[in-house]
C-alpha cells in the first residue's frame, strides 16, 4: 500500500498536480479527514508494511447519508479525481458511489486475498503468501522431526489463493479452500492411504473460508478417524497482513500507482488498473469484484498431482 501512495503522490506532483491523502478509506472521506500530502510525505516508506493512510472498514459509506456526506467533503476540500487503492469491498463501495455521484476515478488492487478480476496479482498478495510460505516451511521441520500432521490456516474469508499458493509452494498433502466443495471423506481417505504407504508427514494448508469450517473443525474430525497420530493445528491469522513488503509487491504498487495518475491525466476513468501478462490492465469497477476472479483449474489439479 505504501509504495503505491509514494507512486501516486510523486507521479502527480511531477505533473503539477495537488495531492490530498484521505485517512482511513471511505470512513475518512466521510469524516473529512483528509490532508495536503507533499512529496517528503511519502520519503522512506516504500520498506513499510501496513499503510501510512491507515485503513477502515466503513458501515457508515454503505448508507444514502454517509456516501452524501463524502461527497460534500470532497467538494469541500476541490477534490478533482479520486486514486482508490482497497480490494473488494472498496471496489464494491465504489460501484454503489458512482451510480450516485459523478467524479472521475481510478482504483489500485491492494488485497492480500487476490480475488480481483483484471489483474494476475493483487497489491500484498506476494508478501502475504510469502510470510505464508516462510512460517509453513518452519512448520514442517516440526511436523517432521515428530512425524505430526499439521492442520494449518491461512487467510482468506472467501478466496483460497493464498492457501493455494503456500500450499504448493510448500508441498503440502491436501489444500482446503473456499472455492472447492470440502468433501471430507476424501479427505481422510488420502490421510489413510498416505499412512498406509509410511508416510510420515502430513500438512494440510487450509484457507479460513473454507467450508467445512477452517482448520478446528477439520482437526476435530481427522483426530476422530485417527486418534493413534499426533495431530497439531496452527493459526497464521494477522502475521500474514504485515511485514516489509516483497520486491514483487514494490515494483507491482510502484507500476501502478505510476500508471494510476497517467490513466487520470489521460481521461481513462471509473476503472481499476492491474497487470495482465506484463503490461498494464484497465478493468471497469464492477468487473473486477470477485466473482469474476477464476481460479486457475490446471493450479487445483496439480495440488493431487503433486502431493502422491
Ligand atoms: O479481506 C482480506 C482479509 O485479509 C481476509 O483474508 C481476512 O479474512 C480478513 O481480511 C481479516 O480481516 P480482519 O482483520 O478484519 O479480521
Amino acid at each position: 500500500m505504501n509504495a503505491a501512495i509514494r507512486a501516486v503522490v510523486r507521479t502527480a506532483v511531477y505533473n503539477k498536480l495537488e495531492v490530498y491523502g484521505i485517512r482511513r478509506g471511505y470512513q475518512g472521506m466521510i469524516e473529512g479527514d483528509i490532508y495536503k500530502m507533499q512529496t517528503t510525505d511519502v520519503a522512506n516508506i516504500i520498506q513499510r508494511g501496513g499503510t501510512i493512510l491507515k485503513t477502515a472498514r466503513s458501515r457508515e459509506f454503505l448508507t444514502k447519508e454517509g456516501m452524501q456526506k463524502a461527497h460534500n467533503q470532497i467538494q469541500q476540500h476541490g477534490i478533482e479525481a479520486l486514486v482508490l487503492i482497497g480490494g473488494d469491498g472498496t471496489f464494491r463501495g465504489a460501484v454503489e458511489f458512482f451510480e450516485n455521484f459523478t467524479i472521475p476515478a481510478v482504483g489500485l488492487p491492494g488485497t492480500i486475498d487476490k480475488d480481483l478480476a483484471g489483474t494476475d496479482f493483487t497489491i500484498g498478495f506476494d508478501t502475504a503468501v510469502n510470510t505464508a510460505v516462510e512460517a509453513i516451511d518452519k512448520i514442517r521441520d516440526t511436523a517432521e522431526a515428530h512425524d505430526r500432521l499439521f492442520i494449518i490456516e491461512v487467510m482468506g474469508r472467501d478466496a483460497g489463493y493464498i492457501a493455494l499458493h503456500s500450499g504448493i509452494a510448500c508441498g503440502a498433502e491436501d489444500i482446503l479452500i473456499p472455492e472447492l466443495a470440502t468433501h471430507i471423506d476424501e479427505v481422510l481417505n488420502r490421510i489413510d492411504q498416505d499412512e498406509r504407504r509410511k508416510k510420515t508427514v502430513h500438512i494440510l494448508v487450509v484457507a479460513e473460508g473454507e467450508d467445512f469450517g477452517g482448520a478446528k473443525e477439520v482437526y476435530t474430525v481427522v483426530k476422530e478417524r485417527f486418534p493413534m497420530l499426533d495431530i497439531r493445528t496452527a493459526v497464521l491469522g494477522h502475521i500474514q497482513r504485515g511485514g516489509s513488503p516483497s520486491c514483487s509487491d514494490r515494483v507491482l504498487a510502484s507500476r501502478l500507482g505510476y500508471a494510476s495518475v497517467n490513466a487520470l491525466i489521460a481521461g481513462r476513468t471509473q476503472v481499476m488498473l492491474g497487470i495482465i501478462n506484463g503490461a498494464i490492465a484497465y478493468t471497469p469497477f464492477e468487473n473486477a469484484i470477485k466473482q469474476n476472479s477464476v481460479m486457475s483449474k490446471d493450479m487445483l489439479e496439480m495440488i493431487r498431482v503433486l502431493a502422491i
